[in-house]
């Protein structure tokens, strides 16, 4: 049971920071072959790196002047990023903050508590940069004052046989408070889920993670966290409480979270927009497609106007070259410099920088990796994800594939060439029609 002190009431001027948890290289390994080229924080889905999508819903909260980006990556991967960020939202000061190593989700925080803590913020948005939802962050922040809560939570329902997949949360229908928290339990309990965005007190989070690390010390155990990436995170207690706080390695939802429900003033709030995780390559489709849609409602001027060879929502970069009689759309998101030729059509697809895709070829549910070509009347595809699926992969012919067809970056498809339902590591060129492989 967790002993956090009782706040007093905060203005509504209550000062705010976010964190967006990027990972590191160990972890999107199920983002490969892309993964391989870019670091899948900044993978760009609807013409913007996918954490550039979280950073611009935490710039719309007013209270927040700095976001930190904590993860495990080099420091030099994020800098470009960082210095257009700042200069797009100047309210906010942006900044990377290096763990030595993986900490887990909750030992990055605790282990950059001063730096979170400068400026003595009273709350603290976290967010998992691999998610892709609409942030409805104004409303968490108002659940968050009206009960007076130490930790709001982003949930959101699925259905019962994906539901294990994720952080499962038991609420109170009417209060909105989290009763019970498991993370991905073994058997069914509810298909509300955790959808990787949080509000915390920071005069209860923090003192949450230590109670939660002082308690590993008296109870020693090796753990082996069920993350969707399988990151095998152990901690060995010593007994010594120093050495508890170097062994950092703790998170949120097995460490904290279940904690949390016990203290009563842990809140949900249930959002009824969209929601994906983006954890395969093939996740960015589904994520380009609801980022674009999302744009094509709020009628933002990046979005390529419709037209009859333009079915919206399409995203083109304002230097890549599409030939009057191509038909591209919908949720469709063409890169810099992309080439494409007369009556090609491209659908529910992404395609990156410098790539070709000739006269008359056909590209549905891919994606095409920088600088490949796609030949004269070739056609790569996938296979439409059902809506609300929450899975890439399907089963064809008794084996498990990728419904999304992905070339890695500089491939080749030869003039007439079918390629269906296949992930094609960077450099391969394909002389022949091929479907349902991994092509090495
Ligand atoms: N800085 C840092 N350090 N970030 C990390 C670390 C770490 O050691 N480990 C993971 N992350 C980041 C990942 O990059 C990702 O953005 C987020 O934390 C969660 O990653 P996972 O630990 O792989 O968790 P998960 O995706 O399997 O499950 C989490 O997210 C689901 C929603 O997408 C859980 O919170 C689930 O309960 C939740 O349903």
């Amino acid at each position: 049971m967790l002993h956090i002190p009782m706040r007093e009431n905060h203005s509504a001027q209550a000062s705010t920071k976010a964190v967006i948890l990027v990972g590191g290289p160990s972890r999107g390994t199920r983002f490969r072959p892309l993964s391989l080229d870019v670091p899948k924080p900044l993978f760009e889905v609807a013409g913007h790196p996918i954490i550039h999508h979280c950073l611009k819903a935490v710039a719309k909260v007013p209270d927040v002047r700095e976001v930190i980006l904590v993860g495990y990556y080099d420091e030099s991967v994020f800098r470009d990023f960082i210095k257009d960020a700042s200069k797009e939202f100047p309210q906010l000061r942006i900044l990377y903050l290096r763990e030595y190593t993986a900490l887990g989700t909750a030992g990055g925080l605790y282990h950059f508590r001063d730096a979170i803590l400068k400026g003595k913020p009273e709350r603290l948005l976290v967010l998992n940069a691999d998610v892709c939802c609409s942030f409805p962050l104004g409303e968490m922040m108002r659940l968050f004052e009206e009960k007076d809560a130490e930790a709001v939570i982003l949930g959101t329902r699925v259905s019962n046989d994906t539901a294990t997949n994720f952080g499962c949360i038991v609420s109170d229908s009417h209060t909105k408070r989290v009763l019970h928290y498991v993370e991905k339990p073994e058997s069914h309990i509810s298909n509300l889920i955790n959808c990787g965005v949080y509000l915390f007190a920071t005069e209860c989070i923090f003192p949450a993670i230590r109670s939660a690390i002082k308690r590993r010390t008296t109870r020693p155990r090796l753990l082996s966290y069920p993350s969707s990436d399988n990151l095998e995170s152990s901690f060995i207690a010593t007994g010594d409480d120093d050495d508890a706080e170097k062994s950092e390695v703790l998170r949120l939802e097995q460490d904290i979270l279940s904690d949390l429900a016990d203290s009563n003033r842990f809140f949900v709030h249930e959002t009824k927009d969209f929601w994906r995780q983006i954890k395969s390559a093939g996740s960015a489709v589904p994520a380009n497609a609801l980022y674009l849609q999302k744009a094509f409602q709020a009628e933002s001027p990046e979005l390529t106007a419709p037209s009859a060879t333009i079915v919206p929502p399409v995203y083109i970069h304002p230097t890549a070259s599409i030939d009057p009689t191509a038909k591209l759309g919908p949720n469709v998101s063409i890169g810099p410099r992309v080439v494409v030729g007369a009556g090609a059509r491209i659908k529910d697809s992404i395609v990156l920088e410098d790539s070709e895709i000739r006269h008359d070829a056909c590209v549905m549910h891919s994606i095409i990796g920088w600088s490949s070509r796609v030949g004269a009347w070739a056609r790569v595809e996938g296979t439409p994800i059902p809506v609300g699926s929450h899975s890439t992969s399907i089963v064809k012919q008794g084996i498990k594939v990728q419904s999304i067809t992905i070339l890695g970056k500089e491939c080749g498809v030869g003039d007439e060439v079918r390629v269906q339902n296949c992930v094609c590591l960077p450099y391969k060129e394909l002389k022949r029609d091929v479907s349902n492989e991994v092509i090495m």
